[in-house]
């Protein structure tokens, strides 16, 4: 991921009601916002775009509820009579952030270039200027989910008056043909819209998968292609962790913990979670950003001692659970502003914490989490068996906890004890979604390629790519390497294989399979 937003989350200092730094990071895709001087070098034509806002029904199975402001951008430029629409959901972000998707500086709007399309980046429900209430209390919650998700798709299709300046006219789709995109989230959320209304919309561009509960999977990419050495010493030092957590006296634990700094923590499973922070910073990866982010930073610290880095073995233990302190010390600092912060920054336990109790819209962190709670799950936990760079004290059920203290019952709404996360597979394709047009990307070592058709998690989808239904692995990929056209163009495997012209039949080069 190249998001720009959740870096600043995790290395500004804990603002009251804001993502914990041992919550798991959202998935976001790279936010890119519109620029002049960017714009006039791509299209002299481009202006700043012009917000504008649709009336979207608050509850598609009760229209009778009236309708909220959704907010969307519109650019014409690349248009061509007879081209697709191409619809870009920003997903679980003030979309604000993302107007640089409708120019050809990212993927949507080369895919427009290409093929002479119209681009709209629509805001997600719920976020930015498109939130229905006043307030995120749970009760106000209640009309976030999947399934209206999906359904305002197609209702913004089949009813917006696009704001066309240039006289040309758009009918809606499927005479149209448009393009559904998106990264991540807003990735499987077009899989499922291209799902669920196979014969409006002709394309979609993103990834998709099941809905998981034990997420284990999300690490498991991260162990693939992190240096060997690293992910060695990261695994004694977890082994270590784990028995003494499990095993060891208190004073033992209080003694691993204060290498750490988290000796003011007050429960260990807490602390193991704290342990997140390092491997989550995998997932920030970017092809353009090249050395000093903070995951090489954090393997050099591990294993580079005097100038010289370990072989594949890494440095042991030792000298590993040292240098690892002294990084996640830096860490509290970073993210907590106490090298030995307590459970002001890492504790989950209190109900009463401004984490759990903070409703304001500008909170956005707390639709995802209703999200993740009510339908979605991704519990980025340890494995249960063997060594795994994240502690098995982070546990489902560790994770689960914390969707009721987020959000107490209120007014009958309320999140269920265990996410059903069969009923969304069940209703949108889980590891067998298959439509025509429908292209899957996803990165060789990206964390959410385990939630996708390309997992390699036991039991995951058998999908092969077709012509039809093209499933692409980007080689040395992380996260949504594919959307923001320079990173794209900065990782070799990629520019290789991706052509934007080829989305024009819904397929791509077959070399991409
Ligand atoms: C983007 O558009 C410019 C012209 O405005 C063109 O020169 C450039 O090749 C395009 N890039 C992509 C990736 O479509
Ligand atoms: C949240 O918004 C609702 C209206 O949607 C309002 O009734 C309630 O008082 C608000 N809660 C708080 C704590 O402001
Ligand atoms: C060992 O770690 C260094 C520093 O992070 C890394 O550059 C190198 O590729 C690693 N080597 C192996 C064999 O894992
Ligand atoms: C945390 O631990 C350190 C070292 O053990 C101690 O000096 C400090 O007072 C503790 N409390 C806080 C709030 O940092
Ligand atoms: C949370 O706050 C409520 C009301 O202020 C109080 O009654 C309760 O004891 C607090 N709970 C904790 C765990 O501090």
């Amino acid at each position: 991921m190249f998001s720009l937003v959740w870096i600043a989350c995790a290395l500004a200092p804990l603002v009251a009601g804001a993502r914990r730094p041992n919550s798991p990071p959202q998935l976001t895709q790279p936010a890119l916002a519109f620029s002049d001087t960017r714009a006039a070098a791509l299209t002299p034509t481009a202006t700043a775009p012009v917000a504008y806002f649709f009336d979207q029904l608050l509850d598609h199975s009760n229209p009778s509820l009236g309708t909220f402001p959704q907010r969307f951008w519109f650019y014409e430029g690349y248009y061509k009579e007879g081209g697709p629409i191409i619809l870009f959901n920003a997903g679980e972000v003030d979309a604000s952030g993302y107007t640089g998707y409708l120019l050809n500086e990212t993927i949507t709007g080369a895919i427009a270039y290409a093929v002479g399309g119209a681009n709209i980046v629509l805001e997600h429900r719920y976020w930015g200027a498109s939130v229905p209430f006043a307030n995120y209390s749970t009760a106000n919650m209640k009309y976030l989910t999947i399934e209206n998700n999906v359904q305002d798709y197609a209702y913004f299709a089949q009813n917006v008056q696009l704001p066309w300046a240039s006289g040309a006219k758009s009918v809606p789709p499927p005479q149209t043909p448009w393009i559904l995109a998106g990264g991540s989230y807003p990735g499987a959320l077009a899989g499922y819209v291209k799902h669920t209304f196979p014969d409006l919309f002709y394309a979609s561009y993103g990834t998709s998968g099941p809905a998981i509960t034990d997420y284990y999977g999300y690490f498991t990419p991260v162990e693939a292609g992190a240096p060997q050495n690293c992910t060695a010493d990261m695994k004694a030092v977890i082994t270590h962790w784990d028995s003494i957590m499990q095993g060891g006296t208190e004073k033992e634990q209080r003694a691993l913990m204060s290498i750490f700094g988290l000796q003011n923590v007050t429960h260990i499973q807490d602390a193991s979670s704290a342990l997140q922070v390092a491997p989550w910073d995998w997932q920030a990866l970017s092809p353009a950003a090249g050395a000093g982010q903070a995951f090489f930073n954090f393997c050099d610290t591990l294993e580079v001692k005097d100038g010289v880095p370990a072989g594949p073995k890494g440095q042991g233990l030792d000298y590993a659970l040292q240098q690892w302190g002294a990084w996640q010390i830096q860490t509290n600092i970073a993210s907590c502003g106490n090298a030995y912060a307590g459970d002001e920054c890492w504790g989950s336990f209190d109900a009463n914490s401004t984490t759990y109790t903070n409703i304001d819209i500008s909170n956005t962190y707390r639709p995802w989490m209703w999200t993740i709670c009510t339908q979605l799950a991704f519990w980025e936990v340890g494995q249960t068996e063997g060594p795994f760079i994240v502690s098995k004290l982070v546990d489902v059920e560790y994770a689960q906890r914390q969707c009721a203290l987020y959000f107490p019952p209120e007014d009958g709404v309320s999140v269920p004890a265990v996410v059903p996360v069969d009923q969304i597979n069940a209703v949108f394709g889980g590891w067998d979604i298959s439509e025509d047009h429908m292209l899957f990307v996803n990165g060789q070592f990206d964390p959410w390629r385990s939630g996708s058709v390309s997992s390699q998690l036991p039991g995951a989808s058998n999908l092969q790519s077709t012509a039809q239904q093209p499933i692409l692995l980007i080689e040395t990929g992380v996260h949504c390497w594919d959307m923001i056209t320079s990173s794209a163009q900065a990782n070799p495997s990629h520019t290789r294989r991706f052509q934007p012209s080829n989305c024009a039949d819904g397929g791509v080069d077959e070399r991409v399979g």
